[in-house]
């Protein structure tokens, strides 16, 4: 089931013209900050799966202290990397709220050091540089006395729906004060899998959150009421169906900030699994997590600004694009631009030879390395007159024009791209 046909309403026209910025910013930061980096385990999952006890897990409030939270240097590095929007956990599952949340007693507001609302500067910061404002919010709330689950294999009540109902009073009410208070472009819900739709009331979810805001954002993780897929650390091998999607990733092997996980990602792995991503007309969420004083450790930043060298140089293949072409016609990513008129191939592996296109109807008009300038000699050869089937494309790539990461060609066609035969 998708949307539109709980929807009918909203035509696919007017939910593409929602998801305009979206499928235009092609890169997000996501950021999970809890109390979490105080010692540097797995968010909440560290005591549901009872790698500590819950009480040694909520001490950790006391040394949350956001002594270095500068929001405007945060969303100055992510703005320099190239992102366009970006995503951080108002609350994870272990219900630690980072504002003021009038709903109850656990937020780092009243709870940690820390002592004021953290959202609302985050969100002023993103905004004065143009950034799309999302916020991650755990539906499920491992630490509310009225929310079932607590930890693995331990639940605090067997079915309880006037429980629940109470349950679902506090969550509206979060998820109205996150609407009121930040007024997010996007909400990227997380933890839809414990209860199912109807219990969650996840259709009134959605309305309500469009109601205050009809030009906002839903990930899918809301029981089927969402706008988008969010397939999670694995680049989906095949194009996905959906017109939406944005692949969350982290830069290691941990959400939050963990002094011991030293697995990064090279650059040069993020930057391809990016281009990846934008061949296959999806967006990439690239993970951080910060301390508890709110620094952001280097591994994370030194990798963030050589995105932004290479997003920097790369725009015009990127921005605004959509998918590229199936690999059956160029071995490799690409996108195009939204006229259909330029192609941009992507080669993230050193060439031995011309790179080559098959099955391409139009002619080319210039081939040139994207943010080089420098132009490259085509030529089409094994053209049979006789037959309908293109000849290939060959383009020299001469090895001084290679980026360090990866190397964008543009072609730039006589017309609307026309490939032979039809994907
Ligand atoms: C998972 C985990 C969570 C993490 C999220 C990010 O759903 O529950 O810890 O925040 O993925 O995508």
């Amino acid at each position: 089931m998708t949307f539109t046909d709980v929807f009918p309403q909203e035509t696919p026209e007017a939910k593409a013209k929602r998801m305009e910025w979206f499928a235009d910013a092609k890169l997000g930061i996501f950021i999970h900050w809890g109390i979490y980096a105080v010692n540097g385990i797995d968010e909440s999952w560290s005591f549901y799966n009872g790698k500590i006890s819950y009480e040694d897990y909520m001490k950790q409030l006391q040394g949350f202290t956001a002594a270095n939270y500068h929001p405007e240097q945060w969303a100055d590095l992510f703005f320099r990397a190239g992102a366009k929007y970006v995503v951080l956990t108002s609350k994870h599952h272990d219900g630690v709220a980072l504002w003021d949340t009038k709903m109850g007693e656990l937020s780092v507001v009243k709870r940690s050091p820390a002592g004021r609302d953290l959202i609302g500067p985050y969100c002023a910061a993103l905004r004065k540089k143009g950034l799309k404002v999302g916020l991650y919010f755990s539906l499920l709330d491992w630490s509310h006395p009225d929310y079932p689950g607590f930890r693995r294999n331990e639940n605090k009540y067997e079915k309880d729906s006037l429980r629940f109902n109470k349950f679902r009073t506090f969550l509206y009410g979060q998820l109205d004060e996150l609407a009121e208070k930040f007024n997010p472009d996007l909400y990227w819900f997380d933890g839809d899998w414990e209860q199912p739709a109807e219990t969650w009331g996840a259709r009134a979810i959605r309305e309500k959150l469009l109601k205050h805001n009809p030009n906002t954002i839903i990930n899918s993780r809301l029981q089927g009421y969402g706008d988008y897929d969010t397939p999670e650390n694995g680049v989906p091998v095949h194009k996905p169906q959906g017109n939406w999607w944005e692949l969350c990733m982290t830069m290691n092997d941990s959400w939050g900030y963990q002094l011991t996980d030293n697995n990064f990602k090279t650059p040069y792995q993020l930057i391809s699994i990016f281009a990846d991503c934008i061949g296959k007309g999806g967006n990439l969420l690239l993970d951080i997590g910060p301390k508890e004083d709110g620094s952001i450790p280097a591994e994370y930043t030194s990798c963030l600004e050589e995105f932004g060298r290479w997003t920097g140089k790369h725009a015009e293949a990127i921005y605004g694009t959509t998918a590229g072409i199936p690999r059956d016609y160029y071995c490799g990513n690409s996108t195009l631009s939204k006229d259909r008129k330029k192609l941009y191939l992507f080669i993230d592996q050193k060439p031995i030879g011309p790179i080559m296109v098959k099955g391409l109807r139009n002619n080319v008009r210039v081939a040139y390395v994207v943010g080089k300038g420098n132009n490259l000699n085509t030529r089409v050869m094994m053209k049979a007159w006789w037959s309908e089937i293109p000849g290939i494309l060959y383009i020299d790539v001469p090895e001084g024009s290679l980026d360090p990461m990866v190397t964008v060609v543009a072609l730039s066609l006589d017309g609307a791209l026309e490939l032979y035969p039809k994907p």
